[in-house]
């Protein structure tokens, strides 16, 4: 995501951008330079530094935080002793706790929230493509960095809107997350998840819990793409044309979520912020998600074993309703 949004950045005038990766990243990029792509648009860009630490950061007024969650306590911790004190720090994560532990060592004033409503993967080291549309959702803020940033995405065709509370959409990208557990166990992309009446099946149970957790909770929720939350469920288990129609989604047949890539990595997942959140929202109320509860055990089996099971819809839907042994 960080060379995804790196990289139209990049294309805007006036704006200099500095990438801080491992060095796989910064040597793709020093050979090849960096290739950001959507639909028919794709953009060669020479014009990205790429650091292998943050002190190299020390100097910016924005700084982009695209780690996985579990990483954002350390790298926050590193920004603290680097950035200026004016620097702005924009959480571009998936989860609703990441801007919470940047501010923690931050200070709130200096730290946004932000919500990627799009997907992208890295197709080679330097190539990153965006795979589903949506939009870039951040915080408003009357600060001057701030205002810049908003310009600057736009002039580099990132499409963005901005909202005075983002935690509603925060809330209602987490509910929809939760099917990232289902697209890592599947090993199915994107889109197959949604043209499967058996996994649309898997999704709406999750998803259901999810939102009854919220409700709850007393957590409110954002509209997703003009609906509201409650309905999608509802629509999942329609025929797959009216769930085509209704979503209207543009989904490239190569996207999946980033947890499916953690997991053919042998990387851990960010589970534990997603359908974890959800296991902990309703422990918190007195309640119990035994779906999310059971895809974080899921998922935690497959991490352990070094890839997904490649669960099919039945099989899948009969390890959601099994229990661990006690
Ligand atoms: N990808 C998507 O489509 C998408 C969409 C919406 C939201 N998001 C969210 O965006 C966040 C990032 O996701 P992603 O898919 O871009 O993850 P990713 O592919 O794992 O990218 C994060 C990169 O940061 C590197 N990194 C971590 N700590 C570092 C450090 N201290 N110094 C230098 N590099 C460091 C990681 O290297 P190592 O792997 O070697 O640690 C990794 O290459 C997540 O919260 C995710 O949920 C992603």
């Amino acid at each position: 995501m960080g060379a995804y949004v790196g990289g139209w950045l990049a294309t805007a005038p006036e704006v200099e951008v500095l990438l801080v990766g491992r060095q796989r990243l910064a040597d793709a990029v020093a050979a090849e330079g960096l290739v950001v792509s959507q639909g028919a648009r794709e953009e060669r860009v020479r014009q990205v530094q790429v650091a292998t630490a943050a002190a190299a950061l020390a100097e910016s007024d924005v700084v982009l935080c695209c780690v996985k969650s579990r990483d954002t306590e350390a790298v926050a911790k590193e920004l603290t002793e680097i950035l200026r004190p004016e620097a702005l720090v924009v959480s571009l994560q998936n989860g609703v706790r990441n801007p919470a532990t940047l501010r923690a060592a931050l200070g709130a004033e200096r730290v946004l929230a932000g919500v990627v409503g799009f997907n992208a993967v890295l197709r080679s080291a330097h190539e990153a493509r965006q795979t589903t549309d949506g939009d870039l959702e951040l915080e408003q803020r009357e600060h001057e960095s701030a205002r810049r940033l908003y310009a600057a995405l736009r002039a580099g065709g990132l499409s963005l809107t901005t909202h005075r509370d983002l935690a509603p959409r925060q809330w209602s990208k987490l509910l929809i997350n939760l099917s990232n557990a289902v697209s890592a166990l599947s090993g199915a992309p994107t889109k197959e998840l949604l043209v499967q009446a058996g996994y649309r099946r898997i999704l709406a149970a999750v998803l259901r819990e999810g939102i009854g957790v919220a409700r709850a909770a007393g957590q409110p929720l954002a509209r997703l793409r003009g609906l509201p939350v409650g309905a999608v469920p509802m629509l999942l288990r329609a025929p797959s044309w009216i769930v085509r129609l209704a979503l209207g989604l543009k989904v490239d047949p190569k996207a999946r979520s980033s947890m499916a890539q953690d997991l053919e990595r042998g990387r851990p997942t960010e589970v534990a912020y997603l359908n974890g959140e959800i296991v902990r929202l309703a422990a918190e109320h007195g309640a119990t998600a035994p779906l999310n509860q059971r895809l974080v055990e899921l998922i935690r089996a497959a991490e352990a074993a070094g890839g997904s099971p490649s669960l099919g819809p039945e099989a899948f839907w009969t390890a959601l309703h099994e229990r661990e042994d006690p």
